[in-house]
């Protein structure tokens, strides 16, 4: 017995996994710091650390896009954080290739991730030849416009329909001291409403083969003309106050009445939650377009960078797994407003948006595989670009905007 007590000892110590009992810090760098943001982080942060030993520590960085450069950085640097935040796609290929991620595989094979997350292009995000690379938390989908109803009210019209329909209300909810349409300052919130506005008037099909098989004809003719002269329609109809506005600042417009309605990705319904609003009473939330709703596959993933510490590698594993347990699945997705990544999650808690979500998702027609999945951090960046400037700048012309566009979209990798 003894004998047997060392000799697992040593090998223990050998391998270096007498450490493994140790308790970790683990830092997760994310953007999540409007108020629904913060409910939801906090969720993770609390199941984490109530798990015992090891604790979460929080970094928080204002911005996608910052978040996203700080944690680039810092693997570079070789000072990893434990875990970040990126949204499913392109954006971490090079740390894949680059062999910086913790492998999850033999954990997601235990687990049976292959089988219970669904839509199958959400596991593709991490699920790269054969092996899992990070763990998605949630499917968010821009599909979605967030209306006032007291401000349609007081308008004297009726929710809108179509963004036809919307256009031509518009006018009332103007005379009624309403900003018609709320949009923030930052490009990718200015792109993101481009896209729902693209994604409805081209259908799924032709989106596709724009943006995935990057249709020449498509990005040169007749409709995509069409969107950007509807987009630039609802310009008329924004306030002067949009420049440099985050979109959590903007949603508020909407929460306290003050604007009609705001295209936004479903992150939106967490700050109608924290400020105690109900849909269906207070506001409203559109699947989009009205007529035929789909959902976008958009979301987060949180990836692991290699740690040389075996504490750390441990309390990684443990956060990815309870990342995706079930329980925690519903508590987070509740407060986020996203839905969850696998179907055998209690969702009694779930509100009508949600719901309205979850049904649409279910039919395979109705989804839209996010754009991030097929274009390279720097198209989206020079799609952002272009289509901010386009919004700010009135004396681009729409044939100046598409010919920018169809040049990003020829050059695209
Ligand atoms: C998205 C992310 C969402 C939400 C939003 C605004 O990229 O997927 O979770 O937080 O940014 O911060």
């Amino acid at each position: 017995m003894n004998k047997l007590i060392t000799a697992a000892a040593i090998l223990a110590a050998a391998m270096g996994s007498t450490s493994v009992a140790r308790a970790a810090d683990v830092e997760v760098i994310h953007w999540w710091t409007s108020g629904g943001e913060q409910a939801a982080v906090s969720v993770f942060a609390r199941e984490f650390d109530a798990l015992g030993g090891d604790k979460w520590v929080d970094t928080a960085i204002a911005g996608g896009e910052n978040a996203r450069a700080a944690t680039l950085q810092r693997i570079l640097g070789g000072d990893p954080p434990g875990a970040a935040q990126f949204n499913p796609g392109r954006q971490y290929e090079e740390l894949i290739s680059g062999g910086q991620l913790l492998d999850l595989t033999d954990l997601a094979t235990k687990e049976n991730w292959a089988t219970v997350i669904r839509p199958a292009s959400i596991s593709a995000a991490c699920l790269v030849d054969g092996h899992w690379w990070c763990v998605p938390v949630n499917i968010h989908s821009w599909n979605w416009a967030w209306a006032s109803i007291p401000a349609f009210k007081k308008a004297g019209v009726e929710l809108p329909t179509s963004f036809d329909d919307f256009l031509a209300k518009a006018p009332k909810l103007k005379e009624a001291g309403i900003i018609p349409f709320a949009i923030g300052g930052e490009s990718w919130q200015i792109n993101g409403a481009f896209g729902v506005i693209q994604t409805a008037m081209l259908g799924l099909d032709k989106r596709q083969a724009l943006l995935k098989d990057k249709d020449m004809s498509i990005a040169e003719g007749p409709d995509m003309t069409k969107v950007f002269e509807e987009f630039r329609a609802f310009k008329q109809f924004s306030d002067d106050g949009s420049a440099n506005r985050n979109w959590n600042d903007t949603t508020n417009l909407i929460v306290t009445d003050q604007a009609g309605i705001q295209i936004m990705g479903d992150w939106a319904r967490g700050e109608f939650g924290v400020a105690g609003k109900k849909p269906g009473v207070d506001y409203a939330c559109l699947a989009l377009p009205v007529d035929h709703p789909t959902v976008s596959t958009g979301g987060d993933i949180f990836l692991f960078p290699k740690n040389k510490d075996a504490a750390v590698e441990a309390a990684q594993l443990k956060l990815a797994s309870m990342m995706i347990s079930p329980r925690v699945q519903a508590l987070f997705n509740n407060a986020k407003g996203s839905m969850p990544v696998r179907d055998d999650v209690d969702m009694s808690l779930a509100d009508d948006c949600m719901k309205k979500g979850l049904e649409i998702i279910k039919d395979p027609k109705n989804i839209a595989e996010d754009a991030g999945r097929w274009l390279s951090n720097d198209t989206t960046g020079q799609m952002n670009d272009l289509i901010a400037q386009f919004w700010s700048d009135d004396t681009m012309t729409v044939a100046d905007a598409q010919a920018k566009y169809v040049d990003i979209l020829k050059a695209a990798d």
